[in-house]
């Protein structure tokens, strides 16, 4: 699918769920966080038709993302749902890694192809203080789930306040060359302010390569983090929401009064 821009649009984003069992600070609240009613969250087939659909329209690469994906009941077997539509190349998680020593292998075994994980510090205070609840241990373990069971490559999504020279940052940076993982450096964004940058070592952020659409846990097809545009996946259907969405893709972010990254996907 081409938008009017003629960016080609081929990537799709799926949050399956918007809970998650850590409270990033740049990414959730404290407290008085909405979660979704349990009604309102897509089905596993729900999802499955959608994505067909999506890959009958030309998406070729899938991510699923949260909240935290691991969290949501059952996500080995929507994996093996996804895994198993044709055409897809490449089916990516992003995870914060900490329930993957228990599910890395099922996963891959589901058919999931490689994981990005996200690590803004090697050090076990600061992490429990920016995930407010954390054990980095978890994540260590989960990295090194991922790399055994084959999930590769294994990808680290580091988020920074401004640079990548900053202490943590550079610490993560050695820890990725010490365990041969890929790492890209996400700055801190604001969707309510629209703040936005593009991603060191990624493809986000670039509005003029942007090739994405996103689907909520509840389905609502964005084709724009930084936009309110929203097209509702069950009152519309799903080639309906894809048309639409691809048609009114905005040719550069602009900033999103509603939405935080726990209910649309990092
Ligand atoms: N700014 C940038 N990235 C964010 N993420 C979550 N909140 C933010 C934010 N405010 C991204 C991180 C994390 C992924 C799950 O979501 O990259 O790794
Ligand atoms: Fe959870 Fe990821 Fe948000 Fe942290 S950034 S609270 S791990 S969804």
């Amino acid at each position: 699918m081409y938008d009017r821009f003629d960016r080609h649009i081929n990537y799709l984003r799926i949050s399956v769920t918007d809970r998650c069992n850590l409270r990033c600070q740049y990414c959730m609240p404290e407290t008085g966080i909405n979660l979704l009613h349990h009604n309102d969250i897509l089905t596993f087939d729900e999802i499955a038709d959608f994505t067909r659909e999506a890959v009958r329209s030309g998406v070729t690469k899938v991510r699923i993302t949260g909240g935290e994906p691991l969290v949501r009941k059952g996500i080995v077997t929507l994996v093996s749902m996804i895994a198993e539509i044709k055409g897809i190349e490449d089916l990516s998680m992003t995870t914060n890694g900490t329930m993957l020593g228990i599910y890395a292998d099922d996963l891959r075994e589901a058919g999931l192809h490689r994981v990005n994980i996200s690590l803004d510090t090697t050090d076990p205070d600061k992490f429990a203080a920016i995930t407010r609840t954390g054990a980095i241990k978890d994540v260590f373990n989960g990295i090194d789930a991922a790399k055994k069971a084959g999930l590769l490559p294994v990808k680290i999504n580091c988020v920074i306040r401004e640079s990548r020279e900053e202490n943590s940052a550079s610490a993560v940076t050695r820890f990725c060359k010490e365990n041969e993982l890929e790492i890209r450096y996400i700055k801190q964004m604001d969707l309510v302010k629209g703040h936005f940058w593009k991603v060191d070592g990624g493809d986000g952020g670039d509005c003029s390569i942007c090739n994405r659409l996103r689907l909520t846990a509840d389905g609502r097809l964005k084709p724009c983090l930084f936009n309110n545009i929203e097209f509702n996946i069950r009152e519309l259907g799903n080639k309906e929401a894809i048309r639409l969405a691809v048609g009114m893709k905005p040719e550069c972010g602009s900033f999103n009064a509603n939405g935080s990254f726990y209910n649309i996907g990092g």
